[in-house]
């Protein structure tokens, strides 16, 4: 059960952030009313929203789930690959203060993304990417073996950030797509597959009874549902233009 989110208002400076898609630029107040819509959903799945006011000095700091990996009992602040994006740490290790006391700090020159950190019950996966290093995977791994979870490191070949390509819905089952389909590290998961032009839906968040999926994909929305699973479709165009997804925008714990 999830009971927390921590989102964060899109600034303006939004429409300066990085980008390295091709879909255009973002229209700022659709942003915001699909910003909105997407705290509502995670309202109706149960959770208790903590919302960080925009800011302009960050234009990518919507997306708070890179700069951290919030876990039931500690919290681990990361080291975000992109040095534009580096700094949003400080602002989130204070609101992760109000919700815990026991602390990890990814150390340069290790960098990690929380985008590239998928949990599934007591299993992390740990993706190499653009952002995580080496080194910053090796440091999560130790951290969370410290703690008694399994952690397993995979190299990313195509995929922005782990997360882009697959999400883990609990009951040992997952959504693949792309390099996830038939990677080793997944072959123990009962597997629903997203095909090449589907890819972006991958990147779903199951929230408590919800599972909440980009609109636009009625094909990933009838598997889901086949396989038991109530959804929320959610417009996620000005998000996907930036190389975000429903994921990167929330820390949930
Ligand atoms: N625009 C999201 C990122 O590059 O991290």
């Amino acid at each position: 059960m999830f009971t927390n989110v921590i989102v964060k208002k899109p600034g303006k400076s939004y429409l300066s952030g990085l980008t390295t898609s091709d879909l255009g630029k973002p229209d700022y107040e659709l942003l915001l009313t699909q910003h909105e819509r997407y705290v509502k959903a995670l309202e109706k799945c149960g959770v208790a929203v903590t919302e960080l006011a925009a800011s302009e000095e960050f234009p990518d700091s919507t997306f708070v789930e890179d700069a951290a990996v919030l876990t039931p009992n500690f919290a681990v602040i990361t080291n975000p690959g992109a040095e534009s994006r580096n700094a949003e740490t400080v602002e989130i290790e204070a609101v992760a203060k109000t919700f815990y006391r026991k602390f990890y700090f990814i150390q340069a020159p290790g960098t990690l993304d929380g985008g590239d950190i998928l949990q599934a019950d007591d299993h992390f996966y740990i993706g190499i990417s653009e952002r995580t290093n080496e080194e910053g995977a090796k440091q999560l791994k130790e951290i969370l073996e410290s703690e008694n979870y399994y952690a397993t490191i995979i190299p990313l070949k195509e995929f922005f950030h782990l997360k882009t390509g697959i999400a883990y819905l609990g009951n040992n089952q997952m959504i693949v797509a792309g390099e996830f389909v038939s990677h080793p590290a997944f072959n123990s998961y009962e597997k629903i597959v997203i095909g090449k032009e589907d890819e972006y839906s991958a990147n779903c968040i199951q929230v408590n009874d919800y599972v909440i999926i980009p609109s636009g994909f009625p094909e990933t929305n009838r598997k889901l549902t086949d396989a038991g699973y109530q959804t929320i479709e959610l417009d996620m165009s000005e998000v996907q233009k930036h190389d975000g997804g429903l994921s990167c925008l929330s820390l949930r714990f």
